[in-house]
């Protein structure tokens, strides 16, 4: 073993390589006193503890718990400056809509990322990433969609490309070209849906920078035509489609999402009892964002609802700088149990497995197994519960990333 963590008070993980739904969310491995080992990268042992086991690298966990490490799979993580000054707006209740259909918004954030250097892009993707890190997070996804023309949209996915080298976290990349209508196109949304198909889209694939294509499907934003053909034309060219449904308006985006059998449909706040049903017949793993619901002063999804009707949910934190300025999957966690209902074991599959399942990466991470990456967190914990119950603190004692121990306090 290059690397064996010993004294662990409580492993705790999901188990499988695919999405755990139903009652299958909330079954997962509970071992007292347990070890896990660690060769080229990849986990070689997890179980009890086990004396016989041998490494010159021998890590004390003191007794604590040790769950597999945060998948994110769902953050605007690349944007030019912020939106505090949305604030104010927000608190004298004018819509996010409405501030959107003003030119604010998602399109103010594209003017900033336009005007910014890839240098102070990485840099500020370095320092973001190396936060989430610190709290527990060692995979995200990470979407374009605020460059809105084939140069910016180039730059922000070679920009996660690089960044993806940079440093420890593990990034997947989503194109969303289709997050609004740029300026440019005001007044002439089939000019822009075109530009996107015939430009946009075959730039983004020749140069192999996105696994996925995401669309926002919403009221003002992209019809449910619209963002059909997207996702189907994108499909055929290799990208797999995800979903931005039922945000705001419940216009049957998660409907149309389980349609193009897309591979995870997100946010779902407003999603009908059909749209539900639609999910968990065909498979479609829900990614609930309750972070933006926080924030945007709306309902939370109806994760228990999705949970019983046997749909995989995930949580992560929509990290955007708009709808969800918080990166912490820790809150995401906690809003999680207190606002979904959903339990401790349910909320830590929604953080691992099915969120590593809602960006391709259940047979790599997700679940602390044997042949999986070491991707692990090592809680300030000593058990479950505790990290749900002792919200606003960073509970993240140590991160192990495929195999290296970093941010040991
Ligand atoms: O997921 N809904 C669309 N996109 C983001 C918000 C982006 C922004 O406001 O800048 C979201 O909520
Ligand atoms: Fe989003």
């Amino acid at each position: 073993m290059d690397l064996l963590l010993k004294n662990i008070g409580l492993l705790a993980t999901p188990v499988g390589s695919a999405a755990r739904k139903g009652a299958g969310q909330r079954d997962i491995l509970l071992i007292q006193d347990a070890m896990v080992g660690v060769k080229d990268g990849e986990i070689a042992y997890a179980g009890p503890t086990d004396e016989s086991l041998k490494s010159a690298d021998v890590f004390d966990c003191g007794g604590r718990l040790v769950t597999p490490g945060l998948v994110d799979a769902h953050t605007h993580l690349v944007f030019g400056g912020w939106r505090q000054k949305e604030l104010a707006l927000k608190l004298d209740g004018v819509p996010y809509l409405d501030i959107l259909k003003a030119g604010g918004g998602i399109l103010s954030t594209v003017e900033h990322t336009r005007a910014a250097s890839e240098a102070e892009l990485v840099a500020k993707g370095k320092a973001l990433l190396s936060e989430m890190l610190s709290l527990g997070v060692t995979t995200c996804e990470a979407k374009s969609g605020y460059g809105l023309n084939t140069q910016c949209e180039l730059k922000q996915l070679r920009i996660i490309r690089s960044l993806d080298k940079a440093q420890p976290v593990d990034i997947v990349p989503t194109f969303m070209g289709a997050h609004a209508f740029p300026k440019e196109y005001a007044g002439n949304r089939n000019g822009y849906v075109e530009h996107l198909l015939t430009e946009m889209l075959p730039a983004v694939v020749g140069e192999g920078l996105a696994e996925f294509c995401d669309v926002f499907c919403e009221t003002a934003v992209f019809t449910l035509d619209e963002s059909r053909r997207i996702l189907l034309e994108a499909a055929k060219l290799g990208l797999s489609p995800k979903v931005h449904a039922d945000e705001i308006d419940p216009i049957g985006g998660a409907e149309m999402a389980a349609d193009v059998n897309a591979v995870s449909a997100e946010h779902l706040i407003q999603t009908s009892d059909g749209g539900i049903r639609a999910l968990a017949d065909k498979d479609v793993v829900a990614v609930l964002l309750p972070a933006t619901s926080f924030y945007l002063d709306k309902p939370f999804a109806r994760a228990r609802d999705m949970v019983d009707a046997g749909v995989a949910v995930a949580v992560a934190t929509d990290f955007n700088p708009g709808s969800s300025p918080s990166l912490n999957m820790q809150l995401a966690m906690n809003l999680a149990c207190m606002k979904y209902k959903l339990t401790p074991a349910e909320t830590l599959t929604a953080v691992t497995l099915n969120g590593a399942a809602a960006i391709r990466r259940a047979g790599s991470c997700g679940s602390l197994e044997v042949g999986k990456q070491a991707d692990l967190v090592v809680w300030d914990a000593e058990d479950l519960e505790y990290i749900f119950y002792r919200y606003g603190s960073n509970l993240v004692h140590t991160v192990v990333k495929k195999g290296d121990k970093i941010c040991l306090s």
